[in-house]
Parts: C-alpha cells; sequence; structure tokens
C-alpha cells in the first residue's frame, strides 16, 4: 500500500502528519511512503532526512495524490486537494466531519474514503491513537508558557537578599487533557494553582497534581462518551460566583472548556475580567471555537484595564516537531489496526473503525 503525505497548506500549520522515524517504521512494516517535496520543513524535518528513511521525495501534491492509494495529512483537504481526489482512494487527517458537512458531501462525491483522526472514540484501548489528546496534551503545556512569557511576574516564591517574591497564582478552567497538562506545568514552575471543571471526577485527577478543585454547588454535568455537555445558564452563573474570588487574585488564567460540537461555553464576562488585577493575563484556549472568555479574540492579545487577553491559534502547530512525532505515531498505531502492508480491513463491529469512517467508496456512513 502506497502512503503519501501532504505538504500542509493551511495557514498557522507547521506539523506534518508522518516523521522521517514514522517513515522507517512504516516501511519496515511493509508500506512504501511518499512525500511532499517540503513537507516537513516548518516542523524541522528535511527532505533528505525522508529520503533517508525511505520515503520517495514527490515534487507537489498532484503527483503524490496520484500515485498514493492512502493520503495523510493533519488538516482537511483544501479544494484543490479535493479536486485531486477520485474512486479508490483514502483520505485520513483530522476532519471534524460533525460541523463540516460541506466538506465530508465533496469528498464523497469524489467516490473516496475518508477517516477522521479526531473521531477515534476516548476509551483506554484507543488512547495511543487519539490525536485529539496527543495535540491537547502539547497545546496545555504551551499555554502556560505563552502565559508565563506575558505576565510581568515569575512563577515561582523566590526568596533573596532584596525580600520574598510570592509565587503566582494560576486559575485553570477546564480539567481535560490540555488543562491536565496545564495544571502539571505551572505547578512544575512553581505556581500556586487552582481549577475547576463541571465534571466532579476531574476533582481528583486536579487534587493529584497538587491543583486546589473549586467545586461548583448545582446538578453538575452529564456526559456523552466521556465528553461534558452543555451545562444550564443557572449553572453558569453559579460557576461565576465561585470561580470570581480565584479571578480576582489570579496572575494567570487558562481557558480549556469545550463542549464537543458546540461553541465553547462563555465562562468569563466582560464584568468578570474588570474584576481582576492589571498585568494578569488570560490564555483562551477555546478561543478558535467561539472562546471561554467573551472578549477573546483569535490571533490577537486584547488589553481590557491592564488584563492582557491572549488568544492563541493552533497551539500545538507552534510545539511542531513535537506535534507532528506525537501525531505520526498516533496515525503509525491506527494505520496498523486497520489495516496490512496489503489493504485495510474495516470490521465494522470495531468501535474505533466505525467512529473513525465517515465515508466508505464515496457513501457517507456517519452524518454530521
Ligand atoms: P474537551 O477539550 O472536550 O474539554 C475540556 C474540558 O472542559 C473538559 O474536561 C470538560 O469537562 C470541560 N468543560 C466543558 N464545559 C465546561 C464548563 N462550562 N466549565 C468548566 N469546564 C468545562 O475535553 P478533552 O480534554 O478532550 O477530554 C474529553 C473527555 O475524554 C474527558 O472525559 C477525558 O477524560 C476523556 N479522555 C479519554 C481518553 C481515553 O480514555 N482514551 C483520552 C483522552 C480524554
Amino acid at each position: 500500500m502506497i502512503l503519501g503525505v501532504l505538504k500542509e497548506t493551511k495557514a498557522h500549520e507547521n506539523r506534518v502528519a508522518l516523521t522521517p522515524t514514522a517513515v522507517k517504521t512504516l516501511c519496515g512494516k511493509g508500506y512504501n511512503c511518499l512525500v511532499q517535496n517540503g513537507a516537513g520543513e516548518a516542523s524541522s524535518f528535511s527532505d533528505t532526512d525522508y529520503a533517508d528513511a525511505g520515503a520517495k521525495m514527490v515534487s507537489n501534491a498532484d503527483g503524490v495524490v496520484k500515485e498514493a492509494a492512502v493520503i495523510l495529512k493533519i488538516n482537511p483537504p483544501d479544494n484543490t486537494e479535493i479536486g485531486l481526489l477520485s474512486n479508490g482512494k483514502t483520505w485520513i487527517s483530522i476532519l471534524q466531519h460533525r460541523i463540516n458537512g460541506e466538506l465530508i458531501s465533496q469528498i464523497a462525491a469524489k467516490g473516496s474514503t475518508a477517516i477522521s483522526m479526531d473521531a477515534i472514540p476516548r476509551i483506554s484501548r484507543a488512547q495511543s491513537m487519539d490525536v485529539l489528546s496527543s495535540q491537547g496534551n502539547l497545546a496545555g503545556y504551551k499555554a502556560v508558557i505563552l502565559g508565563a512569557n506575558e505576565m510581568p511576574k515569575i512563577f515561582p516564591m523566590l526568596m533573596t537578599a532584596a525580600g520574598t517574591v510570592k509565587p503566582a497564582r494560576v486559575l485553570i478552567f477546564g480539567v481535560g487533557v490540555a488543562g491536565l497538562q496545564a495544571i502539571a506545568t505551572a505547578k512544575r514552575l512553581g505556581a500556586i494553582v487552582e481549577a475547576t471543571d463541571v465534571r466532579m471526577e476531574t476533582k481528583e485527577q486536579a487534587e493529584s497534581l497538587g491543583a486546589k478543585f473549586i467545586t461548583v454547588e448545582g446538578e453538575g454535568v452529564s456526559t456523552a462518551g466521556g465528553y461534558a455537555t452543555e451545562v444550564s445558564a443557572d449553572y453558569l452563573q453559579k460557576q461565576k460566583e465561585a470561580v470570581n474570588k480565584s479571578l480576582r487574585l489570579a496572575d494567570l488564567v487558562i481557558t480549556t472548556a469545550q463542549v464537543q460540537g458546540k461553541k465553547a461555553p462563555v465562562l468569563i464576562s466582560e464584568e468578570q475580567v474588570a474584576l481582576m488585577k492589571m498585568g494578569s493575563v488570560i490564555v483562551d484556549m477555546a478561543v478558535e471555537q467561539g472562546g471561554n472568555c467573551a472578549l477573546s479574540e483569535p490571533g490577537k492579545n486584547i488589553i481590557k484595564n491592564g488584563v492582557k487577553i491572549v488568544g492563541p491559534i493552533n497551539l500545538p502547530s507552534t510545539l511542531a516537531n513535537n506535534a507532528s512525532e506525537l501525531y505520526a505515531r498516533n496515525l503509525i498505531t491506527f494505520l496498523t489496526h486497520i489495516s496490512t502492508s496489503e489493504c485495510f480491513s474495516y470490521n465494522m463491529e470495531d468501535e474505533i473503525i466505525r467512529e473513525t469512517l465517515i465515508i466508505r467508496d464515496g457513501n457517507i456512513l456517519i452524518n454530521s
């Protein structure tokens, strides 16, 4: 089976679907790999590294798609790439099919097969294929580093001849994969960390990393496939009251809260930003899904009453070398689960295959 790796075309995207190490592993398992020239450059992998690992280098996307049976990418296909697809091709990338109905119809119209890496079920045996986790983990780390860089303060307590500097206070909304890594990173840097989440099972996880958990009294939240569902306006109001004391004291706030397939919940209103100290920083990791802070904007740093609100775009891409490495490992585990080096085997009894196989030979199996 010939696998083709395309150079990413989306703005702010530095990652690549396979690294040279991953190419070497897949070639060792009998797959053939084609890589578009320059595909790994933005994540610090040279064409020579790929060629040395066993890849055949191809000058353009057209050549890759023509020759490969399976096309691997991080992002969904752009219009040009959709135009190149045809019967018998299998496209594998993050597709976010639930919010990209039009794109799914376009791929289906080409008679191709499409597999969505972000649809990997959140179950134990699929953890090693879970791109949302591998990328979210890095994003959680980077959000803290970004916040630290914007703060006019240091994180740890410092006892010096000139006196003692108090440790920074960090407040984290959402204790999922990114939030847990943000807690761990902020703790490692020496901050006092507090966290909150609608899912009560996260209390123990946050506390095990050394954070104080802020519990919101109320109905809590139901979960679907491990994901939080939307909470009521009443709950959001109670949450605001519970966190306001911590918001007033916080030097850095990191928001990670998301509800699958929906706009992110607004957890920090403009009035709450007004409660915060001058010099404090909010890093809104959900800014691309609508934002957890009412004032955040994608790709911008907004300053309101001396509070800096950072809206980072594609945080995993800012750590493209590691992010590509982990994505590629997720892909290898997934590919070897659903195929041999000869062909795919779609066992529809298998939850992993059932949830990720969005289009099979032009037939849409999972609607948005
Ligand atoms: P996510 O990115 O969808 O959301 C981040 C966090 O925000 C979640 O913890 C969510 O509960 C929280 N949140 C949502 N609305 C909120 C609100 N109004 N206020 C405060 N917090 C709010 O979550 P992620 O990181 O993708 O994890 C989703 C689920 O999948 C979790 O239960 C996680 O433990 C589970 N998981 C399971 C894996 C496995 O077993 N293979 C791997 C990774 C995650």
